[in-house]
């Protein structure tokens, strides 16, 4: 077992708490195999020194529609389980004509089979303008584009988390994962 697959539930701040969901996360811990952690735990005084550098997460665990907010390292990232409405939406873009043009196949990392889940899209929750971690479904807001809003300075985000509009300059960054099983993505820094 390498350091870097320690998990452990991180602080959160206050102002950040709301954006937050309460998710249970698939983490390795020694030999104990799979556990599973509330995600907020304020009281873990151990969590600042313990920073986890990867995360186990179980999308089983996302509804249709919604997502999953996880820190790692301090840093946000999205889980989304993408309704059939909102990946067609995210397909059927001219992506010549974004910001920042990014096919959505090309932001959903292969399975090992070579195969995509196109339903499961995992993306950075740090808004690339000034890096807020903007809203979304669970808050009632999705911007005028159907992804995620960022009520800091009025970015709208697609379902692919692409820039649409706003000041920010880029795509919310796909983070670096691997598929560990169907249901079973490792994220890491
Ligand atoms: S930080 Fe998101 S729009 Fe400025």
């Amino acid at each position: 077992m390498s350091a870097s697959d320690t998990t452990a539930p991180e602080q959160v701040d206050e102002d950040r708490r709301d954006f937050i969901h309460i998710a249970t996360i698939a983490a390795t811990v020694g030999g104990a195999g799979l556990v599973a952690y509330p995600f907020i735990d304020q009281m873990n005084a151990a969590g600042d020194t313990k920073a986890a550098s990867s995360l186990e997460v179980d999308i089983s665990k996302i509804p249709m529609g919604g997502e999953i907010r996880v820190l790692i390292g301090g840093k946000p990232f999205f889980l989304r389980h993408r309704t059939p409405e909102e990946v067609a939406a995210a397909v059927n873009t001219d992506v010549a004509k974004l910001p920042d043009p990014e096919s959505d196949e090309d932001r959903l990392v292969q399975l090992p089979d070579g195969t995509r889940n196109a339903a499961i899209l995992i993306t950075s929750g740090a808004c690339t303008h000034l890096g807020c971690v903007p809203v979304g479904p669970a808050q009632g807001s999705v911007g005028d584009y159907g992804g995620w809003y960022c009520p800091c300075h009025g970015s709208h985000y697609d379902t692919s988390g692409r820039i649409r509009k706003g000041p920010a300059p880029s795509n919310l960054p796909v983070p670096d994962y691997e598929w560990v099983s169907p249901t079973l993505v490792k994220i890491s820094l």
